[in-house]
């Protein structure tokens, strides 16, 4: 399994994210793992999974990711396997950012719906992980969770 690891970052902690999925996925074969501004059209040739992952920005993913997904020709991830996940603040409970957030949503789905529609095939379902500010850090655990569900990836 060749995997391709696409992250946006503003503070670090989504790199931080994909960083720890890129280090399990390593147990499964060679993993490139590269910011969205990187990325360019050769470096999908022969990859067999492809996570995406983006800081939720406005209940979407950040416009850089936006603008890479919306450019990929349709098709372009046909019979290839994909996931997605994100970043979101700690809404800890309070009313109006929790229903705000449950109506209009976090990156990851949005994410996971593009990949689908270019001709992916789901990996996995869409993941969360949590920062405790806007700037970070991750919750404890947080990097340990995206490993445990980078491992799922593989095999689902
Ligand atoms: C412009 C902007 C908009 C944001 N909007 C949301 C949001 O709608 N929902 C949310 O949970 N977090 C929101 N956040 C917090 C980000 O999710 C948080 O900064 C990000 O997860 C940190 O990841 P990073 O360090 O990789 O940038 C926003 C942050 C910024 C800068």
């Amino acid at each position: 399994m060749a995997s391709l690891v696409v992250f946006d970052s503003t503070y670090g902690n989504t790199e931080i994210v994909a960083r720890a999925i890129s280090q399990a996925l390593a147990a499964h074969g060679p993993v490139r793992t590269l910011r969205v501004n990187q990325v360019e059209s050769g470096h999908l040739d022969g990859v067999t999974l492809v996570v995406v992952g983006s800081p939720t920005h406005a209940f979407r993913p950040s416009p850089g990711t936006q603008a890479w997904l919306a450019n990929l020709p349709a098709g372009r991830l046909e019979g290839v396997r994909v996931a997605a996940f994100d970043t979101r603040v700690d809404i800890g409970g309070k009313p109006l950012p929790s229903v705000m957030a449950r109506w209009f949503g976090f990156a990851a789905p949005a994410i996971e719906k593009r990949l689908l529609r270019l001709g992916g095939n789901l990996a996995g379902p869409a993941e969360g992980f949590v920062v405790a500010t806007k700037l970070g850090p991750l919750q404890d655990g947080e990097t340990d969770r995206a490993r445990a569900w980078a491992r799922t990836l593989p095999r689902s």
